[in-house]
């Protein structure tokens, strides 16, 4: 329960009515079809902006409070520039070894003291359900940017919108997940959104160690997408629209033997992408480590970098949204 009733009044130009107002990004579970195409209309409008005049004042006079418990330097920096991009300014705390967390405080706490100087909350943090956590002591939106191994929502917007940008559909797609499915949080958001569209076959690919969670298939598998799990990749990759790498995720092992096992498991390489259709792409939510030859980069089927970019503009429009601006 939110410790502080929300004041009815609202600060001045706040749309009120905006459907977006007020609200939590916690997880991709809370999105259907019409709520994307609005989010990837917004999106669009933001880059179209962004390209005309670079900064334009939506959010000015908002204050966001970008809070990360875990490293991070696209999610971070793309929130910030979002929001000053906007007009608005950013409280940043990337170190919480600086803050009174290093002191023992708690994430409500941090959470209640950010609520009283920001309009909204950004947070990473390692454990799953912190965001939901955190949004109970809010009483402002909060923005999931990964939850331990749990989700990655604004991530798996970004993704399917970038889909949506570099080839023109989202429908009748074979979309092939590959590297540490098991810790990869954005490939638990991404699957889960992808069932929101018609004619979707995902394909997963690990080392037998990092498959899908069974609770994420399970879900997926009951809006009757579709699942088929592989341990090499040379079987799906011909028929692939989008190959979707993922690190493996060092930080999340219990046992770092393991992790030596399978951490070069897959390295995509331009002989790889030989097999690949012409029209597909290539996506990474990065950092990368092993797992794409720097050679593929010069390949124009590879959408990494464009990628992190179109995440700007899916990061502008939620701060639009959830602050009643769009
Ligand atoms: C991802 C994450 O933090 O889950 N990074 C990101 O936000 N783009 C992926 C990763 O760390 O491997």
């Amino acid at each position: 329960m939110p410790t502080k009733p929300k004041s009815p009044y609202l600060p001045f130009g706040d749309q009120q009515t905006a459907p977006w107002y007020g609200k939590n990004i916690l997880s991709v579970k809370q999105f259907n079809r019409a709520d994307l195409e609005y989010i990837f209309s917004v999106a669009h409008e933001m880059r179209v902006m962004v390209e005309r005049i670079g900064t334009f004042d939506l959010l000015k006079g908002k204050i966001l409070a970008n809070l990360f418990y875990e490293p991070s330097t696209r999610t971070f920096a793309s929130f910030m520039a979002a929001m000053q991009r906007l007009g608005g300014a950013v409280i940043p705390i990337s170190e919480v070894r600086y803050s009174s967390v290093a002191k023992g405080e708690s994430l409500p706490d941090t959470v209640r003291t950010l609520a009283a100087y920001a309009d909204v909350i950004v947070l990473r943090h390692p454990e799953v359900g912190a965001a939901a956590l955190a949004a109970q002591f809010a009483g402002k939106p909060v923005i999931n940017a990964g939850d331990g191994v749990g989700e990655h929502p604004t991530q798996a917007l970004l993704d399917v919108f970038t889909v949506k940008e570099e080839l023109g559909r989202l429908d009748n797609l074979t979309v092939t997940m590959l590297g540490d499915l098991k810790y990869g949080r954005t490939v638990h958001s991404l699957a889960r959104l992808l069932t929101r569209f018609d004619n979707i076959k995902l394909n997963y690919v690990s080392p037998e160690l990092l498959r899908m969670p069974r609770e994420v298939m399970e879900e997926v598998a009951e809006k009757g997408i579709p699942q088929k799990e592989y341990t090499v990749l040379d079987e799906v990759l011909p028929v692939t629209d989008v190959l979707y790498v993922t690190r493996v995720q060092r930080e999340r092992f219990d046992n770092l033997e393991e992790y030596e096992k399978v951490k070069d498991a897959y390295v995509i390489t331009p002989k790889t992408l030989e097999k690949a259709k012409q029209k597909m792409i290539v996506m990474h939510p990065l950092p990368r480590v092993n797992e794409i030859d720097m050679e593929v980069d010069k390949d124009p089927r590879a959408a990494y970098f464009r990628q992190m970019e179109y995440g700007l503009y899916v990061r502008m429009a939620l701060l639009a949204m959830v602050l009643g601006k769009a």
